[in-house]
């Protein structure tokens, strides 16, 4: 997601040197001085922005729905497509929920796990785990998984299914609420600065594939 980021900005002219970014510095600067990247893991993106020690920051749309913030959301970037999904055994899947029995969910997303069996009104008891969840229904440890999932490799090289998914994820520009408002003009060129640069590559796109026709 970082490199990603780093290099969005890059094609739309904002660009952060190489010798900053292989440096161990967590605040480092674009070369016309102009932005100042605080480098965080995705999941704590949301906690800067909504506070307003960042003015802007790039993280997943799961991410901000796990995180629950209150935050600006004013550009889909299009990258780290993603979907988060129930999934399970074989066996589990296309089976009915007992409303009467607790469902038992590994996840490194509880709260959107828990909204959505809460919404089926399943009762549901989170197992919250923070990374390789896919093991958790090969040992027992749950009857179903709440995950992330972009090839759906993992899930197939460890004989689970998708069951059902819960929402679509891409990247998202994030700004904080009041910084969109009091630094209106920074802000306001930053999002056209991306969204150019969007535009065009989506534009190139179709072109290129208009080409074969
Ligand atoms: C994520 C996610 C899945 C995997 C899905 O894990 O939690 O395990 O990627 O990718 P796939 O559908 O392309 O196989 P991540 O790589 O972030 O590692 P983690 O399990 O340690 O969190």
């Amino acid at each position: 997601m970082q490199e990603d980021a780093l290099a969005l900005f890059a094609r739309a002219g904002i660009v952060v040197e190489e010798s900053e970014l292989n440096s161990r510095r967590l605040i480092v600067h674009s070369r016309d001085g102009r932005f100042n990247f605080v480098l965080v893991k995705p999941g704590d993106v949301p906690t800067y922005v909504e506070y307003g020690v960042a003015d802007a920051g790039i993280c997943g749309h799961d991410v901000l729905l796990e995180s629950n913030a209150d935050v600006h959301e004013p550009l889909d970037l299009k990258f780290g497509r993603c979907k988060i999904a129930v999934a399970g055994k074989r066996e589990v899947v296309g089976r009915n929920y007992n409303l009467l029995a607790t469902v038992r969910v590994a996840t490194k997303y509880p709260r959107i796990a828990t909204e959505y069996f809460h919404a089926k009104g399943v009762p549901i008891e989170v197992v919250a785990l923070s990374g390789s969840v896919e093991l958790a229904p090969l040992l027992g440890l749950s009857d179903r998984i709440v995950d992330l999932v972009e090839t759906g490799r993992t899930l197939v090289e460890n004989g689970l299914e998708v069951i059902d998914v819960i929402t679509e994820s891409t990247a998202r520009l994030v700004v904080n609420r009041a910084s969109f408002h009091l630094k209106r003009a920074a802000v306001g060129a930053l999002i056209d600065q991306l969204t150019e640069v969007l535009e065009k590559e989506r534009e190139n796109t179709k072109q290129t594939i208009g080409s074969y026709d």
